[in-house]
């Protein structure tokens, strides 16, 4: 609910648990009131006591008084260039070099339903109220228009932020955040989800320190080593207690968050994309949209936090063709064959995994242009015919007659040096051609920001999607961008090419999307190197890591469930040991951790024992079973990833709390253990649930005492207990 009030100039946004509040000034300076726990239309305005703070400067019309001053205000969006010398969300450079805007106030508008961003991830659907404040800074012309959008069921605030050049000269972005959130206290800590290729996401909680801690990305994508969602509580906060705000970025290239806990011990969040080389130039008239930010706020720890966005995410941002289905248990051929295979071990692979009741079969790299090591052949995306005899159709046709459904990767975004299409056009790669460019992993980067190069490749990809009608595409990016200049633009805005790049892809996305609305694409960079919730509009689940070991998957996925729901997490059975760790985890295990996500297996099913064969074919039919827990169920974090024990365990529960799926995999074991109870979380108090088919338990006990846990066995055991309520308990 967005509430208004004329006479005092208070503006409220109420969700079910929270409010936000802000209010404009009698100068015009738009102040942020409060966020947090819901209360009334209380003018927290209140809280704000003017001092007179030395080296704080006063505005052109603080009228002399001295106790004004912009460094001390709590802001909704601050500018750099006057008297605040914090974190900024604007900077900007006019025409005549000076830099320092000063928004003030203008009026607001309220709307029933979303705003929604041409060219940009938002979330969307039913119950959601838009407010658009305008600021306008009238001696440089410059025009902004916060947006807010309010949807009250799922406790969420979404923020976006238009600019328009209303002056006579151009006008040049350098800095345009699409959050700031301030708090009245910087005893705060900072949780951020941090990491490496085969690693991302792991949970890092820190005290935030007198000056700016920061974490971004400047490699284009989101990233591996960071995550566009960060997290300030309070430091007492833990799971199922305390205050704390989320804060996440619906974007895929560089960003940067930034929290400053400043002199006077106030705390400061901005997050957008990464200032670095961006700079974008609007003409007279032009415009410029900031991506879209959510913010969610808990006064009961990050249990409901995540909760809250897992919802909001599943039902108000991904556009999933198997919307309210479950989407096809997959096998990958990556682990199983890398870049050794022919028509007939694709086959006979997908021959065993259909027995065992996979339905999906995804054929990874190696199957294009002459792709038999990762040098060479991005780019050219033609079927290799040595390969595969008769193309894509009749290996897709051989797999559908196994009653399976036909997958298929491609890196749309990048190009091979040794490929036809660079050996006709090297200038379609990111950076100068005449000047030494980067490669990684052997490959350059395609400039996306052309509209020529993305048709291009479109219409390639068509050809072989159609050909085959493929059900599901795995769309890979498997390096950072580097030397980032395109040979479209002219020199003075050579800084709108990063930006330019991430809306190519949203835009060759879309036109998937639009192209074939009942394709399954999954997200996917090198593993989890654009793990983010820009992603997430576009495809409904994204390739986790590339480390598929299950117990260094419990710290990915783990902390992954702080913003993003199980369903967008692919997750597979890969073979042992781990290709990346060495590590020989359990089949069991395996299977308990990668069906806690978008389930599959990356494994030659040829290779398995019958024994194994049986394991896998009772996975699936488990998974076939369970999986509305994991679409659709509330997730619950059993174990604390800031105090880490022995084991790490978490529960799925049907809305309607019926029925529940609790998981535990030891990361440690020991002789002598003690016995253990595992107290779950989320259960109806008042229902008996039946546990594992077996005897009938109280919720109430199950989440007050616990329930017995089977002695350990050996490494890297799980225990999986699956609870359904009893009629009458
Ligand atoms: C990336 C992906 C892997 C696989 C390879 C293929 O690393 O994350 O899953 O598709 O590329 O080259």
């Amino acid at each position: 609910m967005i509430i208004y009030d004329e006479t005092t100039g208070l503006i409220g946004l109420h969700t079910r648990h929270t409010t936000y509040q802000m209010k404009a000034d009698a100068r015009g300076v738009l102040l942020h009131t409060y966020y947090g726990p819901r209360i009334g239309q209380d003018d927290l305005s209140r809280l704000i006591r003017p001092a007179d703070r030395g080296f704080s400067a006063n505005p052109a019309d603080a009228g002399g008084d001295r106790r004004y001053s912009l460094d001390t205000l709590p802001q909704e969006y601050p500018c750099a260039g006057g008297g605040d010398m914090r974190v900024p969300a604007l900077e900007v450079a006019f025409a005549d070099g000076s830099a320092a805007p000063d928004l003030r106030f203008v009026g607001l508008e309220r709307r029933e339903g979303k705003y929604a961003l041409p060219g940009l991830p938002a979330f969307h659907g039913e119950g959601w109220e838009t407010l658009v404040v305008r600021l306008a800074d009238e001696a440089n012309g410059l025009r902004a228009e916060l947006y807010y959008g309010v949807a009250e069921e799922h406790d969420l605030i979404t923020r976006a932020v238009r600019f328009v050049n209303a002056g006579g000269g151009p006008v040049r972005l350098e800095r345009a955040m699409s959050l700031c959130l301030e708090l009245p206290e910087g005893d705060m800590d900072l949780v951020t989800f941090d990491g490496a290729y085969g690693m991302e996401r792991v949970p890092h909680r820190g005290t935030l320190r007198p000056g700016v801690q920061s974490v971004g990305s400047v490699r284009g994508a989101s990233s591996h080593q960071h995550n566009p969602f960060v997290v300030l509580c309070r430091p007492d906060t833990g799971e199922d207690h305390g205050l704390c705000y989320g804060a996440m970025l619906l974007y895929s290239g560089s960003f940067l968050a930034e929290a400053e806990r400043d002199q006077f011990d106030t705390a400061r969040l901005v997050l957008g994309i990464h200032p670095r080389r961006f700079s974008w130039t609007l003409a007279p008239g032009e415009s410029f949209t900031a991506p879209e930010a959510a913010l969610v706020c808990s006064g009961e720890g990050f249990g409901p936090m995540s909760r809250r966005l897992h919802r909001a995410i599943r039902e108000c941002l991904v556009r999933d063709p198997y919307a309210g289905r479950r989407r096809p248990v997959l096998i990958n051929s990556w682990e199983a064959a890398y870049f050794r295979f022919d028509a007939d071990t694709l086959l006979s692979m997908a021959e065993a995994a259909a027995a065992l009741g996979v339905e999906l079969f995804v054929l990874d790299d190696g199957w294009f242009g002459e792709r038999d090591c990762d040098r060479r052949a991005l780019g050219d995306w033609w079927v290799n015919e040595k390969k595969l005899p008769g193309g894509l159709t009749a290996l897709a046709e051989r797999v559908r007659a196994l009653g399976m459904r036909f997958g298929l990767w491609i890196e749309p975004e990048m190009i091979s040096e040794d490929s036809d299409l660079y050996r006709a056009h090297p200038d379609w790669a990111l950076g100068p051609a005449e000047k030494p460019r980067s490669r990684s992993r052997d490959q350059l980067v395609l400039d996306f920001s052309r509209a020529d190069v993305r048709e291009h490749v479109f219409q390639a990809l068509r050809a072989v999607i159609d050909g085959a009608d493929v059900d599901y595409i795995k769309w890979d990016m498997n390096r950072s961008l580097t030397e980032v200049w395109s040979a479209s633009l002219p020199a003075d805005r050579q800084g709108e090419v990063y930006h330019r790049y991430v809306l190519g892809v949203y835009e060759l996305l879309e036109r998937f999307r639009q192209t074939w609305p009942d394709m399954l694409i999954e997200g996917c960079a090198g593993g989890g190197g654009r793990f983010d919730a820009g992603m997430l509009y576009y495809v409904p689940q994204i390739w986790c890591s590339d480390n598929s070991d299950p117990i260094d998957r419990l710290f990915i996925q783990g902390g992954t469930s702080f913003a993003y729901p199980p369903s967008a997490m692919a997750a597979h059975v890969a073979p042992v040991p781990n290709a990346l760790n060495g590590r020989v985890a359990s089949l069991q295990t395996r299977g308990t951790v990668a069906m806690a996500g978008a389930f599959g297996y990356e494994l030659d099913p040829r290779s398995l024992t019958p024994e194994e064969r049986e394991t896998v074919r009772r996975q699936v039919e488990t998974y076939k079973q369970r999986w509305q827990l994991v679409y659709q169920g509330d997730y619950y974090r059993l174990t604390d990833f800031f105090r880490p024990g022995p084991y790490v365990a978490w529960a799925m529960v049907s809305p309607d709390r019926s029925r529940a799926l609790a998981c535990l995999v030891y990361t440690q074991n020991r002789a002598a253990g003690p016995l253990r109870t595992l107290c779950l979380k989320g259960l109806d108090p008042e229902k008996r649930y039946r546990v594992d088919g077996g005897g009938i338990w109280g919720g109430a006990a199950l989440m007050a005492a616990g329930y017995p846990l089977p002695p350990q066995t050996g490494d890297y055991d799980s225990v999986t207990l699956y609870l359904e309520a009893v009629k009458g308990g």
